[in-house]
């Protein structure tokens, strides 16, 4: 059941259990600048949520504490470890009050991947606690509890499927949607961790290395073309090298007719972007034949907006 309840007069209804999709993003652009005092490097990146998703059950519970439950396969590690847990314990800091709360999440974005799925689901969490309590945190407090936990949390927050970042990732514009495309996602099955990804960057840039700043016009981020003629990722030679057919799926998506065909993230997931499902799939086909695991997707119009599957009344 979604929607409004009609409460009795001294009574309010709240809600007892939130479903929240947690999308999966990819890098339509992302530029690796200067690494900053901190260790962290600059970035600049266009951000594009896509419809593979998890999905986040968020329940009120009659005990107290976090209880966490994973399904779908996907390797996650220890639960106190996973980033829906930690997101749960800051907003329950925040909010100055002890956790009574049972959270399901269902997996399907592949880990370690690049598509910034457990980022979307620490964001999923902290949107759906949010709703459940009756939003008593503003945005900018989400915002920061999120760029706490990791990097690319804060885009699943910015309230935008389609986002210009910089700083760790975590500095954002908004952006309107570029109309919804077809979308290729394949994984050669292989995990990358983000750090070495940065450390081998580093490494091989040497520290004299002197990046140019990035800008580019945002008018160009207005139209699918001008994306396109955008698309970069500075983590690719360094994914082609550790990862045997990546390049080589890169270019099947693109003679398959990929407007834009890159790496996500650090990787190891790919992404294309098509005109036509039947492109799409004609691409997919071809990938899965050649060993990748793949999906289907679209680009997003809007971020998923949380569900009220049931509710209660408090006196
Ligand atoms: O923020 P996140 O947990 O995704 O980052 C994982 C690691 O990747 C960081 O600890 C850091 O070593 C590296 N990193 C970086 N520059 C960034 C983001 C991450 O060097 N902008």
């Amino acid at each position: 059941m979604s929607g409004s309840a009609s409460p009795r007069r001294g009574w309010t209804a709240v809600p007892e259990t939130i479903t929240l999709d947690a999308p999966a993003k990819v890098n339509l652009r992302l530029c690796v600048l200067a690494r900053e005092a901190s260790g962290f490097h600059a970035l600049e990146t266009l951000f594009c949520a896509v419809s593979l998703s998890d999905r986040l059950e968020v329940r009120q519970a009659d005990e107290p504490g976090i209880g966490f439950a994973a399904e779908g396969g996907v390797e996650m590690g220890p639960p106190g470890a996973n980033l829906v847990v930690r997101a749960a314990e800051r907003f329950y800091a925040a909010l100055g009050r002890e956790p009574r709360v049972a959270i399901r999440l269902s997996k399907r974005i592949p880990a370690a991947a690049g598509l910034g799925g457990g980022s979307s689901d620490a964001a999923a969490a902290l949107r759906a606690l949010n709703a459940l309590h009756g939003e008593p945190l503003p945005p900018d407090e989400l915002l920061r509890l999120g760029g706490e936990l990791g990097s690319d949390v804060p885009f699943f927050l910015c309230g935008s499927p389609l986002a210009w970042a910089w700083g760790r990732g975590d500095r954002l514009l908004a952006l309107p949607p570029l109309p919804v495309r077809p979308v290729l996602i394949a994984h050669p099955g292989t995990a990358l961790a983000t750090a070495d990804a940065f450390r081998r960057i580093a490494r091989a840039r040497g520290a004299e290395h002197r990046v140019p700043a990035a800008c580019c016009e945002l008018a160009a981020l207005t139209s699918w073309d001008g994306v396109a003629a955008l698309a970069v990722n500075d983590f690719e030679p360094f994914a082609d090298e550790l990862v045997p057919g990546l390049a080589a799926a890169r270019a099947a998506m693109a003679a398959a007719g990929a407007a834009v065909a890159r790496l996500s993230g650090s990787g190891a997931a790919l992404f294309g972007i098509f005109a036509t499902a039947e492109r799409r799939d004609r691409a997919r086909a071809e990938l899965r034949a050649a060993g990748m695991q793949t999906w289907a997707a679209e680009t997003l119009a809007a971020l998923p907006a949380p569900q009220v599957d049931r509710l209660r009344t408090n006196s």
